[in-house]
């Protein structure tokens, strides 16, 4: 019964967009590791997926020059162009980063920054607010120390992110103690816990449950 409920869904999420959003600039490492998993666990309840490398792209940081409260667009013309239509076109988001000075990387958060003109183009000249759409986002981080407050700040942060483009913030996993290169791949539970936070994203269901975690050990 279990397997026909989910093949059901399965076929009702066809054609559910997936972005991941990749701050790494180290490939194939700790977070880019843990992004692949969320995003195969997505695929694996139905969802369509893809994922940008922000470090590969050209991302100005925001200039704060507000052409955006003038068109509800952002008049530097590089890679964002393409990304606020990915962003805005995606029904569910995941946002990767590393912890760099207990904050994401320089090139997530000139995404982030950039997205202001998102922001203002919904709340400020109201354009998009009939998109109804309940549209849920997750946050993957790892860092390598174990401080209390390691993630506070990027959390935060990609709270904000996601309240100024109308995504509703369910979840995150945050690993610590996990410093070089693909290491997280030692780590007991965080690539299974990744897939299954993939999962619950598209499919929030009572039948798997993704738990936060911390490797505190
Ligand atoms: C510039 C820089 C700043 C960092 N700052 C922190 C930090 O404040 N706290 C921490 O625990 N780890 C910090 N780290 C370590 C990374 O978070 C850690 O190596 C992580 O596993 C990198 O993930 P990645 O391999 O996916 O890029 C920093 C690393 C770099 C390169």
């Amino acid at each position: 019964m279990e397997n026909v409920e989910l093949q059901n869904s399965k076929e009702q999420r066809k054609g559910i967009k997936v972005l991941g959003l990749l701050g790494s600039p180290r490939r194939q490492s700790n977070t880019e590791i843990l992004l692949d998993s969320a995003l195969a666990g997505a695929v694996d309840r139905g969802a369509e997926a893809e994922k940008l490398l922000l470090s590969e792209m050209d991302i100005s940081p925001c200039k704060e020059i507000y052409a955006c409260l003038e068109t509800g667009r952002c008049a530097i013309q590089d890679d964002m162009q393409v990304i606020y239509e990915k962003i805005l076109a995606a029904d569910h988001l995941i946002f990767a980063s590393p912890i760099f000075f207990y904050g994401i990387t320089a090139q997530a958060k000139a995404m982030v920054d950039r997205c202001q003109a998102l922001w203002v183009k919904k709340y400020i000249l109201g354009i998009g607010k009939e998109d109804t759409r309940i549209r849920r986002g997750v946050f993957i981080s790892v860092g390598a120390t174990k401080g209390n407050n390691l993630f506070d700040g990027a959390v935060l942060t990609v709270k904000y992110f996601y309240d100024a483009i109308g995504v509703n913030y369910i979840n995150a996993l945050l690993v610590n103690k996990v410093d070089t290169k693909a290491r997280i791949r030692e780590h007991p539970s965080a690539i299974s816990d990744a897939f299954l936070l993939g999962q619950q994203l598209v499919f929030p269901s009572p039948l798997r449950r993704c738990e936060t975690s911390s490797n505190s050990g």
